[in-house]
């Protein structure tokens, strides 16, 4: 019995050291990202001079990062979890700002088609004309000689590099504010068209290792509840407004077998999509077990429960209410919240949404065994 416990340890021991010794060698060298405000690090805020107050921030950073969150978002614990640093924003240029290990193109509002209704003028097609510049300036100024090589990745990082994307939110979201819910639906394929030329204008640059995350329940935040669930019949039974989580689901169910299309289709290429709206969803309905004590409630906005949310009068926000000027704060503990600003969330939902991506289970292919990053989260 005993001998057996001991082989069976050794033999755990052996995995343990196996997986751990690959690890070390097994690295992406840096991390080129595309998306909305899921993933955005100062895009919005750099290049369209649009103001994010505190107490955005003040969880992490101290003061507002460009961040639409206290403190770090997904993106920032998946670059801790690779040992990479966290990603300076493309249009984020004062400070002489390092891209060696990679770079950010995402910008909070940012959609896959261009739409009028959005706040950012980078949708996704941008965002990659922004990339191929920049490689192309990379390698230019690599060309030139080695001044500028510390801030610039090198040549054979954009082959090896990982290349994620976190977008689709807005299209759906916006879609709501112009069209009905078939409308919206029906226009999912060409969003995703528009994806799929994106992924391959990467791909014959030489990009191969994709990184999908599909898009959350965007019907459970507290703006699209305040937009589309004001009539309860709208409302399913967590309090989320059911036609934009129908829209999401959709999308995501063709967004997935788009993933699978690429992987067949590209050769040479791995091809990861991530179910984010399970993980996030879960969240939400069983937040109490995983140590949340509001699950709708925005920690930073105004008008109290149940939504805490006035789009007019946003986190960190002053405006008027009734005639009397009042300022959107942020709540005692942002680690009891879910929700963030109403539309965003909290670094300690980001947090828990990152540990289960990090399980590998919500990935299609599963990761578990393959990738280097199970680490624990840093704190
Ligand atoms: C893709 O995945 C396979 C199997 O895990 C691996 O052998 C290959 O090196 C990967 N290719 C890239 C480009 O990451
Ligand atoms: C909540 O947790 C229960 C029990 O683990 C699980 O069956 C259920 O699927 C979870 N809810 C969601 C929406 O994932
Ligand atoms: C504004 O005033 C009206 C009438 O006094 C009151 O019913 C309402 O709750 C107030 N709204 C807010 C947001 O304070």
């Amino acid at each position: 019995m005993s001998l057996k416990l001991i082989l069976l340890t050794t033999i755990l021991l052996f995995f343990t050291l196996f997986y751990l010794s690959e690890s070390v060698d097994f690295k992406y060298p840096a991390v080129f990202n595309f998306g909305d405000s899921n993933s955005d690090t100062g895009g919005l805020v750099a290049g369209t001079g649009a103001i994010l107050n505190p107490p955005n921030g003040e969880k992490y950073f101290h003061k507002p990062s460009g961040r639409f969150c206290d403190g770090r978002l997904i993106v920032d614990f998946l670059m801790d979890a690779m040992d990479l640093p966290f990603l300076n924003a493309y249009l984020d240029s004062i400070g002489a700002p390092s891209f060696r290990k990679g770079c950010n193109f995402a910008a909070a509002g940012s959609t896959i088609v261009l739409n009028p209704l959005s706040v950012s003028p980078f949708p996704l097609g941008i965002q990659i004309a922004q990339f191929l510049r920049f490689k192309e300036r990379s390698l230019d100024l690599l060309a030139k000689g080695k001044k500028l090589s510390k801030y610039i990745p090198r040549k054979e990082y954009f082959r090896q590099g990982f290349y994620m994307f976190d977008i689709g939110q807005n299209d759906l979201a916006l879609g709501f504010r112009s069209k009905s819910e078939d409308q919206v639906l029906a226009s999912i394929p060409s969003i995703l068209l528009e994806f799929e030329t994106g992924i391959k204008k990467l791909y014959d640059q030489g990009a191969r290792r994709f990184w999908i995350h599909n898009t959350g329940p965007v019907g459970c935040l507290p703006q699209s509840i305040t937009f589309f669930g004001k009539d309860p019949s709208k409302i399913d039974g967590l309090g989320c407004v059911i036609s934009l989580n129908n829209a999401a689901k959709l999308f995501n169910l063709q967004l997935h077998a788009l993933c699978s299309k690429l992987q067949g289709q590209l050769s040479g290429a791995n091809v990861t999509y991530t179910d984010m709206f399970r993980i996030k969803l879960n969240l939400i309905s069983n937040y109490s077990r995983y140590g949340f004590k509001q699950p709708r409630l925005t920690c930073c906005g105004y008008g109290g429960p149940p939504l805490n949310f006035n789009n007019e009068i946003r986190c960190g926000r002053t405006g008027s209410s009734n005639g009397t000027s009042v300022t959107a704060k942020g709540c005692d503990d942002s680690t009891e919240y879910i929700i963030w600003d109403g539309i965003h969330y909290t670094e300690a939902a980001n947090r828990h949404i990152s540990s289960q991506i990090l399980t590998g289970k919500y990935s299609d292919p599963p990761f578990a065994d393959k990738m280097p990053f199970l680490k624990q989260l840093r704190s």
